[in-house]
């Protein structure tokens, strides 16, 4: 299964974006030349017909709670954004039945762009994600790990979605009763780190603090840690979408089993 081979030829559909996100780079070289300084950005960015204050983040809740401790995390970063004109949306994962990818390679070897299942939240999610600039997955810790649904999203989105993916700033979201949250905190981001999506980070790990629901909102330095990294969030998508520099060219990937 050619993963990259797949990406490459589906990253087409996100071509109009990219080249839109170009041209505001081509609009705010010129103001640069033309000493009109980095305030203009914004405004070169609307010459170019990309608004930037029409960026959107898709926040994963994978709690079965819908409104539990991971939805007030996330509500706490949507509420941040919006400061920013950044729209948001919390899509729950965590209270419906959700497959585990069973590794068919289907999505890849029919260019599909989804799972091949089709019977749970997984393509929507795809789907949300290719509107999306950004992605935040949260969980609750079980057992020291992710909820099983949310991991099962997310390697799915990743592997059969990930053309709506590379590229863009991710983080996760983990929230316990007392311990195991840096674990499930670096499980939920390691597939973001395959998908060359920057990982955005705050001024803590991105993790909170309570059992009960609601819980959350009494752990004052867990939601400081959201706003920031929502804060961060903001400030580099608003930096990609201004920025000057190209986005890099991709080798054809390598891929060298260890087990010949
Ligand atoms: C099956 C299960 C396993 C859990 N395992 C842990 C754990 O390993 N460590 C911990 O601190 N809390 C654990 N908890 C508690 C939850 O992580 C905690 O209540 C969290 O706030 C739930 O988030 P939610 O409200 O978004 O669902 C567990 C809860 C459940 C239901």
């Amino acid at each position: 299964m050619d993963n990259q081979n797949n990406i490459q030829a589906n990253n087409d559909e996100n071509i109009s974006r990219r080249d839109a996100i170009k041209r505001i780079g081509a609009v705010a070289a010129t103001a640069a030349v033309a000493s009109v300084g980095t305030s203009a950005l914004a405004s070169c960015a609307e010459a170019a017909g990309v608004n930037i204050n029409n960026l959107k983040v898709l926040l994963i809740n994978g709690s079965a709670r819908r409104n539990g401790n991971t939805f007030t995390l996330l509500s706490e970063i949507a509420a941040q954004l919006k400061k920013h004109s950044i729209e948001s949306e919390i899509v729950g994962v965590g209270n419906r039945p959700v497959r585990g990818c069973v590794a068919c390679g289907q999505c890849h070897a029919k260019g599909l762009g989804k799972c091949v299942f089709d019977d749970d939240v997984c393509n929507e999610i795809i789907a949300k994600m290719s509107e999306c600039d950004a992605v935040v997955v949260g969980s609750p810790v079980y057992y020291g790990q992710p909820a099983g649904q949310v991991l099962s999203v997310v390697q799915r989105m990743c592997y059969a979605g990930g053309a709506n993916m590379q590229g863009k700033p991710a983080a996760a979201v983990a929230v316990c009763r007392r311990g195991g949250a840096t674990a499930a905190f670096q499980a939920l981001q390691m597939p973001f780190q395959m998908l060359n999506m920057p990982i955005v980070t705050s001024q803590y790990w991105n993790i909170g603090y309570g059992a009960a629901e609601g819980e959350v909102s009494q752990d004052t330095e867990g939601l400081q840690t959201m706003r920031t990294l929502a804060d961060n969030m903001a400030y580099m998508l608003k930096q990609f979408a201004t920025g000057t520099a190209k986005f890099p060219e991709r080798e054809k990937w390598q891929m060298m089993n260890f087990v010949r």
